[in-house]
């Protein structure tokens, strides 16, 4: 149990690494946090950075979701355990506390840590979030979106397919642990959800108007 828990928290330290902020940083772009939507994930460093940036970003953010996860199932760790070093890796970012627990929305570490976790869990999200950014042009959407069929994925409503298989009568545990992320994740795009419902949400392309 102790290294369970140990686990968990190297999880949480590498998702707490705020490469957004750390990117438009170095690159003489200032504070993401006081541009754009004040975000310090990928979707706002493009607007403060460019897609390079942005890029960049996304894939980082996800790496640090991807590592911890990846490798416990290397290590042999059960599969009820992983989804709470998930957990563990996303709450870092959201709550990092080097930036006074003030961090992003978690959804590219999430994003990692279900590619690390079982990766087709992560196609019918995937293809939501798509779906949403094409036909809304708005990435909070679909991030919002994608957490809740995440979630269904995880309670095996869309086929059992896509979900980790774990023991018979233990999978409670990672299910409790994807609600817990997912919530997280739903939570902190409140302000996007007011946007959204009050029109003046930024597209992601096209006419958008600045948040
Ligand atoms: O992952 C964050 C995204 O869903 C929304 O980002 O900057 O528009 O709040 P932002």
């Amino acid at each position: 149990f102790k290294l369970y828990l140990i686990w968990c928290l190297g999880a949480f330290l590498s998702g707490s690494i705020p490469f957004g902020l750390l990117l438009v940083k170095l690159a003489g772009k200032g504070d993401v946090r006081a541009q754009g939507s004040g975000n310090i994930g990928a979707t706002n460093v493009m607007r403060a950075g460019g897609k390079a940036l942005g890029i960049a970003t996304l894939l980082l953010d996800a790496a640090k979701g991807f590592l911890p996860v990846f490798i416990a199932k290397k290590f042999g760790f059960a599969p009820e355990f992983l989804a709470f070093v998930a957990l563990a890796a996303v709450l870092g970012h959201v709550f990092t506390p080097w930036l006074r627990f003030q961090g992003g929305k978690g959804v590219a570490t999430a994003l990692g840590c279900v590619l690390a976790y079982h990766a087709p869990m992560v196609v019918p999200a995937f293809g939501a979030f798509l779906l949403c950014l094409l036909v809304f042009r708005y990435v909070s959407l679909g991030s919002v979106v994608a957490a809740l069929v995440l979630l269904l994925t995880a309670m095996g409503f869309l086929g059992a397919w896509a979900r980790l298989p774990v023991q018979e009568g233990m999978a409670q545990w990672p299910i409790l642990a994807w609600a817990l992320l997912v919530g997280l994740v739903i939570r902190k795009h409140s302000a996007n959800i007011n946007r959204l419902v009050q029109g003046t949400e930024s597209k992601f392309w096209g006419s958008s108007r600045n948040v």
